[in-house]
């Protein structure tokens, strides 16, 4: 058979089967039943991006399948093949939704099926910064477990996120490896239908991210090509079923890589590699990835994909636990002179003389130095230690400045992992990431409590403090520039955040601060100096500056926008906000929704459903992307009243935001505890519920000028 015939055949096959479960499932539900994914706003997101139809019933899904009838042409072109793998797609997702009727649960650990919106947002940042380079989907079983379990560790090891389907999963769970979202290596599920949960997620990603229209097939490809960073690992025997999704990944841009001989290779799209073990080398070639690396000399792996790891206790030699003893991380800036680069100094026991299980003290100072060193980078780069010790596998840390805590697991002690790798962890990844600003660096860690309770005390408490302070001081009146961040541009292309002091990026990651610095390291990098000379319109902050960077920027997509309005001019979305805001017409205020929040918010909406009302870099008035941060600030809407116009959100997130949102409520408009007046998931999701809460607490939003 040709490769063109394999992909019909195996097309034909699975149109089959799933006709065949469409009719068994009216016969058995009748055609009006409902079927959903769970957690998305895209319906069935792979078909709906493709013609631009949600399909909410098994009749539509019928009718739905007719017209994947359509794609199945047989004439012996390129177009045919694409076709036909696209239409094996679509019948993958329809036999997948097939599983989750009645809100069933159909996969269970460790294998996901279908993955929510809210992931697919959540890896926004770490796919446009590079922190995940690319996506693996490895199909089939290796030929050993041992060749299974090292092809996922490499990518695994470069950040890569490791998806998997079939025969590997169990490969995988045999070798004892940890798999899940956390470590970067997500098996989907067994059946090979169950490939379609990634190209879920690629497609969703063009939706979310990149303001591709539902139905627009051509622009949707050429986004996966150009913008998802793909590529299939599909091991031998390949059936015809797997060569006709492969052409389905193809079609979208993603190579295949197999070791199956005697294929029919194309060019960078389909190549035979017999060698396992090559298949990484030859997939980052294939799909053009680059790996960033840092060599880093301790005993353990060190890679991006190990920053979710989580250390039980059972699994831990030692802790450092800053919320109950002397902790302390701080990065002090000191004269060339006094410091030597890469000195590591331990003061006090090392790890050996710890109890097993036991909690301990720690307090790492590392001394920076460099001619362009401002004080007001230390912050920056104190945040992502964080960031740099999870990396290590074996070791996990939680909280930052005074509150940190650190394990550090059996496995690692026993690879020889000690706390001075901390220090060679921490020097390493300081000078690779700020090299720009920090040209001698030395780090000295505590570990003898009575030293940690000075360094706590009289050194890292004060800078604190002062930095607080500065911080308190820093407005958007006080500074004379803003910048610009666009590094979303990776997959919004017309999107552009504009970082005020008081008005950080809508990932929750870049403050005023972060995109200073940024810019001083990398001067012709995602964050450009904006001048804000030119007021046009105080009320709602637009500046005549802000607006010709944003059209620079935006090349030429957006025309105008504010700082301070959600009617007006509004800031765009990329789609990786931390909270979506939308206007609550029934009480004249604004709901806000996490991430994080799975439930229903007045609006009669979700997180994810409110998210897909704005993203891919358009202004959508009355629907607004923000950070977490944003929440407490004075300029928070402040066009439309500010602050006294959120009338709802998830208990969690208004636990989270309340000592900044109640301090900011006082000061304004000299209202005690504003949280209380706000209404919540345990209090009402209806409206007319909600609105007898606010009337009941006298909220202020209920008096105030209608926003539409
Ligand atoms: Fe993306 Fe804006 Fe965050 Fe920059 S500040 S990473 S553009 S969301
Ligand atoms: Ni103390
Ligand atoms: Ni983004």
């Amino acid at each position: 058979m040709t490769l063109f015939e394999t992909v019909f055949s195996g097309n034909d096959a699975v149109y089959g089967l799933t006709e065949n479960a469409i009719n068994a499932a009216i016969e058995q539900h009748g055609a009006d039943k409902a079927i959903s994914f769970p957690d998305t706003a895209y319906s069935l997101p792979c078909y709906y991006a493709v013609t631009g139809v949600k399909v909410a019933t098994l009749g539509e899904l019928k009718e739905a399948l007719g017209v994947v009838k359509t794609l199945m042409t047989r004439e012996m072109k390129t177009h045919d093949v694409f076709m036909s793998g696209v239409a094996t797609a679509l019948c993958a997702e329809f036999i997948e939704v097939l599983k989750y009727i009645d809100g069933a649960t159909p996969y269970e650990a460790p294998c996901a099926g279908h993955v929510p919106d809210a992931i697919i947002r959540e890896l926004g940042v770490p796919l446009v910064t590079g922190d995940i380079p690319g996506v693996a989907v490895i199909l089939g079983s290796a030929p050993t477990t041992e060749e299974g379990v090292a092809l996922v560790k490499s990518y695994q090891a470069q950040g890569i996120l490791v998806t998997l389907v079939g025969g590997i999963i169990d490969q995988v769970e045999e070798a004892g490896m940890k798999t899940g979202a956390n470590v970067r290596v997500i098996p989907l599920g067994k059946d090979v239908t169950a490939v379609i949960h990634v190209v879920s997620i690629a497609l969703r990603a063009a939706l979310i991210f990149g303001n591709v229209k539902p139905g627009d097939a051509a622009s949707l490809m050429t986004y996966t090509k150009d913008r998802v960073p793909a590529f299939v690992n599909a091991f031998a025997p390949l059936d015809d079923v797997i060569v006709a999704c492969g052409a389905g990944a193809i079609a979208l841009g993603f190579p295949v890589i197999t070791n199956q001989e005697g294929v029919s290779e194309v060019p960078k799209s389909l190549i035979c590699q017999p060698d396992v073990e090559k298949f990484n080398a030859t997939s980052l070639e294939a799909r053009d990835i680059k790996i960033k690396i840092t060599n880093i000399d301790i005993p353990v792996a060190y890679a991006s994909a190990f920053e979710g790891e989580i250390i039980r206790r059972g699994d831990m030699q030692v802790e450092f636990d800053g919320s109950r003893v002397d902790c302390a991380e701080l990065v002090h800036t000191v004269e060339a002179s006094e410091i030597e680069d890469h000195k590591i100094t331990v003061v006090g026991p090392e790890v050996d003389e710890m109890e097993l299980g036991s909690k301990n003290s720690i307090a790492y100072v590392v001394k920076v130095a460099g001619r362009s060193m401002q004080p007001d980078f230390e912050p920056v780069i104190e945040r992502k230690f964080h960031n740099y010790i999870n990396c290590i596998e074996g070791v996990y840390h939680t909280g930052q400045r005074d509150m940190q805590r650190i394990r550090i697991s059996k496995d690692a002690f026993a690879a020889g992992f000690r706390i001075k790798h901390i220090g060679e962890v921490l020097y390493a990844s300081v000078k690779n990431e700020f090299d720009a600003v920090v040209d001698k660096c030395e780090v000295v860690i505590y570990t003898d409590p009575a030293e940690c309770t000075r360094i706590r005390h009289e050194v890292a408490i004060p800078t604190f403090n002062k930095r607080d302070d500065r911080l308190k001081n820093l407005t958007d009146e006080s500074v004379d520039v803003y910048y610009s961040c666009i590094l979303c541009q990776a997959f919004s292309p017309s999107h552009v955040c504009v970082v005020t002091p008081e008005r950080l990026g809508l990932c929750g990651a870049v403050s005023w601060l972060d995109a200073k610095a940024t810019n001083e390291l990398d001067p012709n990098g995602p964050c450009q100096v904006i001048t804000k000379e030119r007021c046009i319109d105080e009320r709602i902050g637009e500046y005549e500056d802000v607006n010709e960077a944003v059209r620079k920027l935006s090349q030429g997509a957006l025309e105008d926008v504010s700082l301070y309005s959600i009617m007006e001019k509004p800031m765009t979305s990329c789609g990786c906000f931390e909270c979506i805001c939308g206007i609550e017409p029934f009480s004249n205020g604004v709901v806000i929704a996490n991430r994080e929040y799975a439930g229903m918010t007045p609006l009669g909406m979700t997180f994810p459903e409110m998210a897909s009302m704005t993203g891919g870099g358009v202004q959508t008035p009355g629907f607004m992307g923000h950070g977490k941060h944003f929440i407490g600030s004075k300029k928070f809407m402040k066009a439309e009243g500010g602050i006294e116009r959120i009338v709802w959100m998830p208990k969690e997130l208004k636990e989270f935001v309340a000592d900044r949102l109640n301090e900011t409520a006082k000061e304004l408009y000299g209202i005690e505890n504003f949280t209380d007046m706000i209404g919540d998931e345990t209090i009402a999701t209806d409206p007319e519920e909600l609105v007898g809460f606010l009337t009941e607490k006298g909220h202020p939003a209920l008096s105030m000028e209608p926003m539409m």
